[in-house]
């Protein structure tokens, strides 16, 4: 290991990490949950630097206890005029059916981290005592930076060889992302096989061969699975969707009822809303995205603007059927309570209190 990790150094009382959910977790959550002894984390990753610097801020004058700040580092978006107008083709039922006609072209609407230096800057001044990366890693240079402003650095890892690389290049943890989870899969190459490994055996195939800390995510919703995962070896859990129906995150009314209703017994990994795999709750945008025949989406994250422009035509008709309603397989479980109650409740949970 080329340096000794430094995730202890957080001195975290819970081995409880809220997830980072860009578009869903606020300064609000992400200081609830750190102050309530977990780590809570913000996803920066669709955010401009000036709304990320925002929100770290805001974050750091809710919480002095370390929080969690995740970025994206996927490769920059292949651009494919054919395939990006065959898509909107397809998707011009949907449109219609709104009253409204698709885009005449699509956007690339964020960058990836690997070339944003505004963003690393931004990092570098505001100093988050974590930082996470999804997708791939940084080039040795932004870890050396991050490194030296003494940030604590973690990346997802889908399966062993993305875990290799993640120890090869100095983190301090890997967080082992199951098939189970929500939002999007932090698969390095979405191009590449996928084992589809679950939460519990990437955990233990991580725990045997690495010798970073291992943070376990993906399905986990209550005390009793945070427990099954320290036993496996994890140092700590990382829940999403268990987190998406507390009053402080940004998740809106209808996403709040799709999670507590029977939608939430269906979820599907798919590229169709963003043009790389990621868990939601069905939708009929999801089921016109894979009908037999249909074209391939075009590339992360342009079909994500599609899909964007699809559903604000929709909302002003308060309609919610073609948003991304990101949830992991465990959603039924989630439940409606203030984050630090739930950090709460999870600790209880694990120690066979509750
Ligand atoms: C609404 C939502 C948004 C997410 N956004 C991000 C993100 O911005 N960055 C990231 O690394 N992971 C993101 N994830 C994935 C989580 O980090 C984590 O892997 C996942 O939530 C674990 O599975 P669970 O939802 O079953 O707990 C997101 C998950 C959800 C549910």
């Amino acid at each position: 290991m080329p340096h000794p990790s430094r995730f202890a150094d957080l001195e975290l009382s819970h081995p409880i990490i809220q997830a980072p959910m860009a578009g869903v977790s606020t300064p609000a959550l992400a200081a609830a949950v750190s102050n309530a002894g977990g780590l809570g984390s913000l996803g920066i990753g669709a955010s401009t630097v000036a709304q990320a610097r925002d929100m770290i801020q805001a974050t750091q004058s809710l919480t002095d206890r370390p929080f969690n700040v995740n970025v994206f580092c996927h490769a920059p978006a292949v651009r494919d005029a054919a395939r990006e107008s065959a898509w909107l083709r397809h998707l011009a039922p949907l449109f219609a059916e709104v009253g409204a006609t698709p885009p005449f072209s699509l956007n690339e609407i964020y960058p990836s981290f690997l070339h944003d230096d505004a963003a690393l800057a931004m990092l570098l001044e505001t100093r988050p005592a974590v930082v996470s990366f999804h997708f791939g890693l940084p080039d040795a240079e932004r870890l050396a930076a991050l490194r030296e402003a003494g940030i604590v650095l973690m990346a997802t890892a889908t399966n062993p060889a993305e875990a290799e690389a993640i120890a090869r290049a100095g983190l301090d943890a890997i967080v082992a992302q199951g098939i189970e989870a929500g939002g999007h899969r932090g698969m390095f190459d979405p191009g590449a096989a996928d084992e589809r490994l679950s939460t519990a055996v990437l955990v233990r195939l991580l725990v045997r061969e690495c010798t970073l800390p291992v943070i376990a995510a993906g399905g986990i919703m209550d005390g009793q699975g945070v427990r099954s995962m320290l036993d496996l070896g994890a140092v700590a859990a990382q829940l999403g969707t268990a987190f998406i129906l507390t009053p402080e995150s940004s998740a809106n009314a209808n996403y709040r009822a799709a999670l507590q209703s029977q939608r939430a017994h269906r979820t599907r990994l798919t590229a169709v809303l963003s043009g790389r795999p990621a868990r939601g709750m069905v939708n009929p945008l999801i089921e016109h995205g894979e009908i037999d025949g249909a074209p391939v989406p075009a590339d992360y994250p342009v079909a994500y603007d599609a899909a964007k422009q699809l559903h604000a035509a929709e909302a002003s008709r308060q309609s919610a059927d073609y948003a991304a309603q990101w949830a992991g397989q465990g959603a039924p479980l989630a439940r409606a309570m203030p984050a630090a109650e739930l950090v709460r409740t999870l600790v209880a949970e694990s120690c066979g209190q509750a």
